[in-house]
């Protein structure tokens, strides 16, 4: 099986596609061929017959992909919780046809950053939720949380939701950290967090400048990520202990 990492966060909106295309803009920077992947995605516009995802956009951009259908499979124009949308728009989510192209990606690219929907738990269809999907997709994880205040139980929460699921967490992502004036939650919670859950902490990212997802400019993502991400264990480097940044 060809490699990758699904992507995913301790809630919406805590930088999910940020780190995917960081991660995509990195490795396509070191020559490898990346596929990029957002299995579902909710919130979409356009027409109903060609809905986009701007995530999926973002990524496919940063990827510089050219497989949109394979990429973003499933789409739904309502901002709720797939499994909601799905019956308001009266479809579903199709997760055979997910799988097929997700296999269908992997024959193109060589790593796939797949990015998840909301967090681990939430439902995709009955008895069904994005943590049966990383499983089926027999992917490594990502989580992506925030460094302040209430990400403790959040990412403790995440990371036993994976392991108990027999997930592999390959580590945390702390997003839009503080670089001045820094909260002492900020601080202090990725030490805590490390040593309570024992997963690799690896890294953190600031608010990036000249980021913008409407106009897909990615501003200093790039640089910034090389800079204090650890690329090496979001690929499955040695599993030494990780130092906190
Ligand atoms: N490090 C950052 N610097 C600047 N802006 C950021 C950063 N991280 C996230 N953002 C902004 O915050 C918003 C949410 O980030 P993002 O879309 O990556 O979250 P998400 O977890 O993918 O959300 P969703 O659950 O909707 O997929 C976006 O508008 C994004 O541009
Ligand atoms: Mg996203």
């Amino acid at each position: 099986m060809k490699a990758g990492i699904f992507i995913t966060g301790t809630d919406t909106d805590v930088g999910k596609t940020v780190v995917a295309a960081g991660l995509a803009l990195v490795l396509r920077d070191r020559g490898i061929k990346v596929g990029v992947m957002k299995p579902v995605a909710t919130g979409c516009y356009g027409g109903d017959t060609r809905l986009i995802s701007q995530d999926a956009a973002f990524l496919m951009e940063a990827a510089q992909n050219e497989y949109p259908l394979l990429t973003s499979p499933s789409r739904f124009r309502n901002p709720l919780s797939p499994s909601v949308a799905a019956t308001l728009e009266k479809k579903e989510v199709d997760v055979p046809q997910i799988l097929k192209s997700y296999r269908e990606l992997q024959k193109h690219y060589d790593f796939i950053i797949v990015e998840g929907v909301g967090g681990l738990m939430v439902p995709l269809k009955q008895d069904y939720y994005v943590a049966n999907l990383i499983r089926d997709m027999g992917l490594p994880l990502v989580i992506v949380s925030y460094a302040g205040l209430g990400a403790i139980n959040h990412t403790l929460l995440t990371v036993d939701a994976a392991t108990i699921r027999g997930l592999e967490v390959r580590g945390i992502i702390f997003n839009r950290v503080s670089v001045t004036n820094y909260s002492l939650a900020e601080l202090t919670n990725p030490r805590v967090i490390h040593d309570l859950s024992g997963v690799p902490i690896l890294g953190s990212l600031p608010d990036i400048d000249g980021l913008n997802m409407d106009n897909c400019q990615f501003g200093k993502l790039k640089e910034v990520f090389q800079e204090r991400i650890r690329i090496d264990k979001i690929l499955g480097g040695p599993k030494n202990a990780a130092p906190i940044q």
